[in-house]
């Protein structure tokens, strides 16, 4: 079976209320704790690959390891590229076997990130791939870029459609209060429900993306910390607001700082208590098996996408 692209799942999605999770995969373990959660929940799925997990791991190697989940599996799984920066990055990822393609403009101003986009987008269709693009700026951090809370924008409802019409894109993440991350905003996370059920309104029956949308689980900060880390990740945006936004148009929820925590808490819970063991395969297992764990949690609570396959 080859990879699938989002369409078919962004139309049960949107038609169910729910959404789908994208979690990022940067190796072999990660890869088989998403999948397995997946194939145990009956949940769609996406898996996707950063610019710094491509050059962490090498382009072929997630695209052959993902391979060998699907066929384990029996999965179908769309594969995807997470914030893509330019064109030249989603061309070899459109030319390298992936069934999507993220563009991220939103650092450029409107008519850039328009031209951008749309380059992409005429590329990838003819190739079959599809394209996700951002309007708006998150607070947080993602790879090597930072945005400042104060630098963040929210994604203006009217901009959105002209984007949309403009760019033909498949997909649209928006910037509606999440952030990317551990080192969230200080004070109680909200999402502006408002702006999102206006831009639904808008592009009825269009596919919306949230990214940032890890709730940063204070249970495996505290857990990492126990075990000599020094994590001060501040809570994320909560688990029911997520949920909430699902019944709103928002068909992608993109988490992975829950993943990291979650599998550092495990790693660093097992080194502590077994000092005199060092075969990888000891602690590297229950870190799948903390992924796994913590993929199932999202898809039955914050995604509300099991059983859905
Ligand atoms: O939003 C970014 C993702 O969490 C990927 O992070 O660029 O460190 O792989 P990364
Ligand atoms: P978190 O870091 O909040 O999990 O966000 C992940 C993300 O948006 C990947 O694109
Ligand atoms: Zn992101």
């Amino acid at each position: 079976m080859p990879f699938v692209t989002s369409t078919e799942m962004f139309k049960k999605a949107y038609a169910g209320k729910y959404a789908v999770g994208a979690f990022n995969v940067n190796n072999m373990e990660i890869i088989q704790g998403i999948v397995d959660a997946a194939k145990a929940e009956q949940s769609p799925l996406i898996l996707q690959v950063s610019a710094g997990a491509r050059k962490y791991a090498k382009h072929i190697y997630l695209v052959k390891l993902v391979e060998a989940a699907m066929e384990d599996t029996d999965l179908p799984i769309c594969l995807h590229l997470d914030h893509g920066a330019d064109f030249e990055i989603c061309k070899s990822c459109v030319d390298g076997g992936f069934t999507s393609v993220m563009i991220d403009g939103s650092k450029f101003p409107f008519e850039e990130n328009i031209e951008l986009t749309k380059r992409v987008v005429d590329y990838a269709h003819n190739k079959g791939v599809v394209v996700e693009a951002e309007l708006g700026k998150l607070a947080g951090v993602e790879d090597a870029v930072k945005v400042n809370t104060k630098d963040a924008t929210y994604t203006d409802p009217d901009q959105a459609v002209e984007f949309v019409e403009r760019t033909g894109v498949d997909s649209l993440a928006i910037a509606i209060g999440t952030s990317h991350g551990a080192y969230k905003f200080k004070g109680t996370p909200e999402l502006d429900f408002a702006r999102l059920e206006k831009i639904t309104n808008l592009l009825p029956g269009y596919p919306l993306v949230l990214h940032g949308a890890s709730t940063v689980l204070q249970e495996f900060v505290a857990k990492c910390n126990e075990f000599g880390g020094k994590i001060d990740g501040a809570q994320g945006c909560p688990e029911d607001m997520l949920l909430r936004a699902g019944t709103y148009g928002v068909c992608k929820i993109n988490i992975d700082t829950d993943l990291r925590l979650a599998m550092t808490a495990s790693i660093r819970k097992y080194l502590a208590e077994n000092p005199s063991d060092f075969d990888p395969r000891s602690y590297l297992g229950p870190a799948r098996q903390a992924i796994q764990d913590m993929v199932a949690h999202k898809m039955r609570n914050v995604l509300n996408s099991s059983g859905r396959l």
